[in-house]
């Protein structure tokens, strides 16, 4: 199966009322298991490369090892860069065959938020990628900030119509009450809100910030017309764990490869449940 841009996966999970799995990846374990758990499930899946991977393993390097893994698989994949910073960077990532590009201009004013994503989705037009863009703001969960000052960052529903008029983006990341990183309580979703955007946007939105967030949110996230799931805190912390249970029981461990081969298996295997709470296990052929 070749590389597929985004769109081509939300539209097919927007026919089938699913979402699709984009998972971050830093590595080569970590390529190879968001892959090998897709197979595994059947399932189309997004590979993202975040600011942190890019770098610390380089653009070059996380684009060879997606293709390889791609250029090996039948299920559909696409390659995303998540939480773009720029044009000059969006367009680094179209040389190096990305076939998908988030631009975050979130940070910014409304009106220069429309000016940057619409500049992104001229030039992705005309290579044949998608765009996500995010509307409202995402923050960390290490932000520290009240519920009420981050509600003051949520998406708002008409802004959100009048911004995907603007610019013509394939799908948009909306603030909903999830955060980047490890919660401390249980994040509480305004649904409401998601029902009211949906009701207007008529893209795939995107939730980011899911990892933690319990299954039945994510659910019912999806019912409401949630497509893209993004999730990169959980397979660390899957990951992580493992590699430290390895070396708890064999302290004298030098091999690498006996350490980082379970923790490659064990972020198999949470991003295997993902795609299950997802909706999007068996669905390699809708695409
Ligand atoms: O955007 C969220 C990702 O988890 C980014 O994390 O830049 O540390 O890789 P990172
Ligand atoms: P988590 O690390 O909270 O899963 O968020 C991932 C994300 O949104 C990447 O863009
Ligand atoms: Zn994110």
């Amino acid at each position: 199966m070749p590389l597929v841009t985004t769109a081509q996966l939300l539209q097919a999970a927007a026919a089938g009322g699913y979402a699709v799995g984009a998972f971050n990846c830093n590595n080569m374990e970590i390529v190879q298991a968001i892959i090998t758990a897709a197979e595994a499930e059947n399932a189309p899946v997004i590979l993202q490369a975040s600011q942190g991977a890019i770098k610390y393993a380089g653009l070059d390097f996380i684009a060879a090892l997606a293709k390889t893994a791609i250029g090996r698989t039948r299920v559909p994949v696409a390659l995303h860069l998540d939480h773009g910073t720029s044009f000059e960077q969006v367009v680094r990532c179209v040389a190096a065959g990305f076939s998908s590009v988030m631009i975050d201009g979130s940070r910014l004013p409304f009106a220069e938020n429309v000016a940057l994503t619409k500049q992104v989705v001229s030039v992705a037009r005309a290579v044949g990628i998608s765009v996500e863009a995010e509307l409202g703001r995402i923050g960390g969960t290490e932000d520290n900030i009240s519920v009420a000052e981050a509600e003051a960052f949520f998406t708002d529903p008409d802004e959100a119509a009048r911004f995907v008029a603007e610019t013509g983006v394939d799908a948009l990341a909306v603030a909903i009450g999830t955060a980047h990183g490890r919660y401390k309580g249980e994040p509480r979703l305004d649904f409401e809100r998601l029902s009211q955007i949906a009701a207007k946007v008529k893209i795939p939105l995107v939730m980011h910030g899911s990892s933690g967030v319990p299954a039945d949110a994510v659910r019912e996230a999806i019912r409401r017309g949630i497509r893209k799931v993004n999730i990169d805190t959980d397979i660390r912390q899957a990951f992580t764990e493992k590699v430290r249970a390895v070396l708890a029981a064999a302290p004298d461990e030098i091999d690498p490869r006996k350490i980082l081969g379970p923790a490659r298996e064990a972020a198999v295997e949470i991003i295997r449940e993902k795609i299950r709470i997802f909706g999007s296990a068996n669905r390699a052929n809708a695409v």
